[in-house]
C-alpha cells in the first residue's frame, strides 16, 4: 500500500513520552524505560498498531513495543496510546533489519508478525519477515525459548514459512490454514478484520524458538558481513576517485 507523506506525522509523534523516532540509545534498557521487570513482547510491523493496544489493554502485567517503518500509519495509534494513557506501550520507528541494533539479547520474549507483505516474487522473498534472515534476527534478540506468532492471508507466505521457521530454529508448535476469528487468545489486527469482512482464510503460524547452532546461525547473518565489505569496498573506491581528482587538479599547469 502506497501511502501519502504526512510531513506533521513525525514532529506530533515527538511530542510524545511513548514514542522513540531513534530507539538505539535504548537497547539494553527497556526496561527502566517501563520503570518495572515485566516481560516485553513486540510486534513487528505493527501498522496503526491496533493488535498491540489490545494486547496491552488486556495484559497490563505485561509490557509492548509496536514498531513500524511508516510514521504515516504510527501516527494514528500513538493518538491512541497517549489518549488512554497506556502506560505499558512504546512505540518505535524503525525497520526490521535494525532489530538487534534496538534490543540487547533476551530482551524480548514474545514477538508477533501479522500480515507481513507476501514479498510473491522470488528475488524479494529475502525481505518477507519471515525469511529466515529475519528470524535469525529475532533470535538474537529473543530469551530461549520465546514464541513468534504469524498470521497471514497469503497462501504462499503461510506454507513457505512452514519451511522458514525450523531452518532458523524455531519450532512450529501450532499451524492452521483457517483460523477461527474467535480462536482462544486470538486477538484481531486491523487487516485481519479486513480481509474476515471479505470471506478470505486467515493463515497462523506459532513457532517456539529451539537451540540452533553457532554455525547456522553465522550462515544465516553471512549476507550482513557481505553487505559490509560491499559498502566499505564502494567508500573505498569513492575516496581513491575523490583523491585522483584533486591530485590532477593540484597537477595541472
Ligand atoms: C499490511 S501491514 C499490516 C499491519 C498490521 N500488522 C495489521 O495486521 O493490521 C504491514 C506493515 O508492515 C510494515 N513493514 C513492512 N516491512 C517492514 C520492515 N522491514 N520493518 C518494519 N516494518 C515493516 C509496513 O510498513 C506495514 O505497516
Amino acid at each position: 500500500m502506497r501511502l501519502r507523506h504526512k510531513p506533521w506525522a513525525l514532529p506530533e509523534m515527538n511530542q510524545s513520552q511513548r514514542f522513540f523516532a531513534d530507539p538505539f540509545d535504548k537497547k539494553g534498557h527497556w526496561r527502566e524505560e517501563f520503570g518495572n521487570d515485566h516481560p516485553i513482547d513486540l510486534e513487528v510491523g505493527c501498522g496503526r498498531g491496533e493488535f498491540t493496544l489490545k494486547l496491552a489493554r488486556a495484559y497490563p502485567e505485561r509490557n509492548f513495543i509496536a514498531m513500524d517503518l511508516k510514521n504515516e500509519v504510527l501516527v494514528y495509534g500513538l493518538r491512541k496510546v497517549e489518549e488512554e494513557a497506556l502506560p505499558n506501550v512504546r512505540m518505535i520507528s524503525m525497520k526490521a533489519e535494525d532489530l538487534d541494533r534496538v534490543f540487547a539479547p533476551g530482551e524480548i520474549q514474545r514477538l508477533f508478525i501479522n500480515f507481513a507483505n507476501p514479498w510473491p516474487k522470488a528475488g524479494h522473498n529475502k525481505r518477507r519477515l519471515t525469511h529466515p534472515r529475519f528470524l535469525a534476527l529475532y533470535r538474537l534478540i529473543t530469551i530461549d525459548a520465546a514464541s513468534v506468532e504469524f498470521k497471514t492471508d497469503d497462501e504462499g507466505l503461510y506454507t513457505d514459512s512452514l519451511t522458514y521457521f525450523p531452518e532458523a530454529g524455531f519450532e512450529v508448535t501450532f499451524r492452521t490454514q483457517e483460523l477461527a476469528a474467535d480462536h482462544p487468545g486470538n486477538i484481531q489486527t486491523e487487516y485481519e478484520e479486513k480481509f474476515r469482512r471479505f470471506g478470505m482464510p486467515i493463515y497462523r503460524i506459532d513457532a517456539k524458538k529451539v537451540p540452533l547452532s553457532q554455525e547456522r546461525m553465522d550462515d544465516l547473518l553471512a549476507y550482513r558481513t557481505t553487505a559490509l565489505r560491499e559498502m566499505a569496498r564502494k567508500e573505498q573506491k569513492k575516496h581513491r576517485e575523490q583523491r585522483d581528482e584533486e591530485s590532477s587538479v593540484v597537477a595541472a599547469p
